[in-house]
């Protein structure tokens, strides 16, 4: 498959098997993922890769943590919230580093850090594997954050679950660019 085909032909798959992915393919798709553009050469990703019991363990922070602000949520909706982590058999968490010196500009790692989830869907993709890149709640919890080994101002940009895809995958109807899009020609 080549690049054009990988990006026309991705889509978001949630629904993926319990069956694990090796260790080498989820290293491959790391190693596409900081092929990224990324400005001064700061590499400002992090990615903390999940697996095993290690999703367990961040699904009891998650359980924790909604428990702390709902304290009357009811047992189901409670392990709804720490099954989010059990979705699949891998789930890598990107953050961002903040700048380190002053003419790194924190919206510019962020960038970069975004191109770099990209090229790890593309990468998946190309390799059988479903994927998702999810964010909601987790993304800005503290307790989350100080659990993955990151710094309550960093950003964490994107939660991706990856697995194999679980049934047929039909094809979706890809958007235009047109509603988007001013030329300017003169
Ligand atoms: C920054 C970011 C955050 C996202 N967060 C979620 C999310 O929390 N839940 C979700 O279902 N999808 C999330 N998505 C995935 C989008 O919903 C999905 O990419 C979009 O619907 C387009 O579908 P496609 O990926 O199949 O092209 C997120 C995507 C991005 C780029």
């Amino acid at each position: 498959m080549d690049a054009i085909e990988a990006i026309f032909t991705r889509q978001s798959i949630g629904k993926v098997k319990p069956d694990p992915v090796p260790a080498e393919v989820i290293e491959r798709l790391l190693l596409a993922a900081v092929q990224a553009p990324n400005h001064y050469k700061v590499r400002p990703w992090r990615f903390v890769v999940l697996t095993g019991a290690g999703r367990e363990h961040l699904g009891q922070v998650l359980a924790e943590s909604f428990l702390a602000k709902f304290p009357e949520v009811p047992p189901g909706a409670l392990e709804k919230e720490r099954n989010k982590a059990l979705r699949s058999p891998v789930l890598i968490v990107v953050g961002v580093d903040k700048p380190s010196e002053p003419r790194v500009v924190e919206i510019e790692n962020i960038c970069a850090a975004s191109a770099a989830c990209q090229n790890l869907l593309l990468a998946a993709h190309t390799e059988g594997l479903a994927a998702k890149w999810r964010t909601g709640s987790p993304a800005t919890d503290p307790a989350v954050k100080q659990f993955l080994g990151f710094e309550p101002d960093q950003h964490l940009i994107a939660f991706i679950y990856i697995g194999y895809p679980e049934g047929e995958v039909p094809p979706v109807e890809r958007p235009s660019f047109d509603d988007r899009t001013v030329w300017m020609k003169e």
